[in-house]
């Protein structure tokens, strides 16, 4: 049996950086299970600045960091939505997995619940975010707001994002031993408002794991949602190959949008941008 870990840094994330995910996929990697390989290699992104998920995490407009996560399994699904002040959002998705009767904590009740863990206080803030959001004011200060009533210089906004850089979302998925798992972490796509939530913490839209398989998302999350993405593409495991379904299922998307997947006979990614990857295998009898 082939076991195997697939990571990705976000759509836009320098395909160069593909080297540095290989090294993560292969410390990461976890012969015994599937969920404790993916949470490793999304705590290793996590905690490089480089990619926008815990630390490096975007800023949102009013410059507070707002964090979202989510691991699932055949049997499991935890996620955060909107948590501050933390190190490894993905660690608090999977406490609320292991540890809670819940399946969704936001905001200040799943800071209190990362503080109830131990979870010490922790500033994910950055230089390169800081950066990210100067560009971001600027571009919407020259918005003519006469011109552009409320809701047009929301949709604005929305398009700005497809204009500016845009890393986004981290997340792996494995198959080892014969099960399934995924995880996903993300600072959210600029520019957002403070209180948006994207798709990484809802499950079908930027996450999904069965036993057919595991998926997870990265992209513009309003647009992956409208699909919901990651449940389309795994109720399509078995009927044709990976490959052609994420390609696809991604076919008439509005904006930038990558997909990594696993099934029993391997793994595929599709990316309408460069996206960095990284992945491990291994054999069992
Ligand atoms: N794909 C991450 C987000 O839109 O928040």
């Amino acid at each position: 049996m082939k076991n195997s870990l697939l990571l990705h840094g976000g759509i836009g994330s320098e395909s160069s950086l593909s080297a540095l995910l290989q090294e993560y996929a292969s410390k990461a990697f976890d012969n015994k299970s599937s969920l404790n390989s993916v949470v490793n290699a999304t705590v290793l992104m996590e905690d490089d600045p480089i990619f926008n998920a815990g630390t490096g995490s975007y800023q949102r407009i009013d410059g507070t960091i707002q964090m979202d996560a989510a691991v699932m399994t055949e049997t499991g699904f935890g996620s955060v939505i909107g948590v501050e002040k933390i190190r490894n959002p993905v660690k608090l998705a999977l406490d609320v997995m292991q540890k809670t009767p819940h399946l969704i904590m936001a905001g200040d009740g799943a800071l209190r619940l990362a503080r109830m863990l131990g979870y010490e206080e922790y500033d994910p803030n950055t230089q390169k975010a800081q950066e990210q959001r100067e560009k971001v004011m600027s571009e919407l200060a020259s918005i003519d707001s006469e011109k552009n009533p409320r809701f047009s210089a929301l949709k604005r906004m929305g398009d700005i994002s497809k204009l500016i850089k845009p890393e986004d979302t981290v997340g792996a998925v494995a198959y080892v031993n014969g099960t399934f798992a995924a995880a996903v972490s993300t600072g959210g796509a600029t520019p957002m408002l403070r209180g948006r939530v994207g798709d990484s913490p809802i499950p079908g839209a930027g996450i999904y794991c069965g036993p057919k398989g595991a998926v997870v998302a990265t992209g513009f999350g309003e647009e992956i949602i409208k699909h919901m993405l990651c449940i389309s593409v795994y109720n399509d495991i078995g009927s044709k190959n990976l490959s052609s379904i994420l390609e696809e299922r991604t076919k008439s998307f509005d904006g930038p949008v990558g997909l990594i997947a696993i099934d029993k006979n391997g793994y595929s990614y599709f990316s309408s941008k460069p996206m960095a990857v990284g992945s491990f295998s291994s054999e069992t009898e």
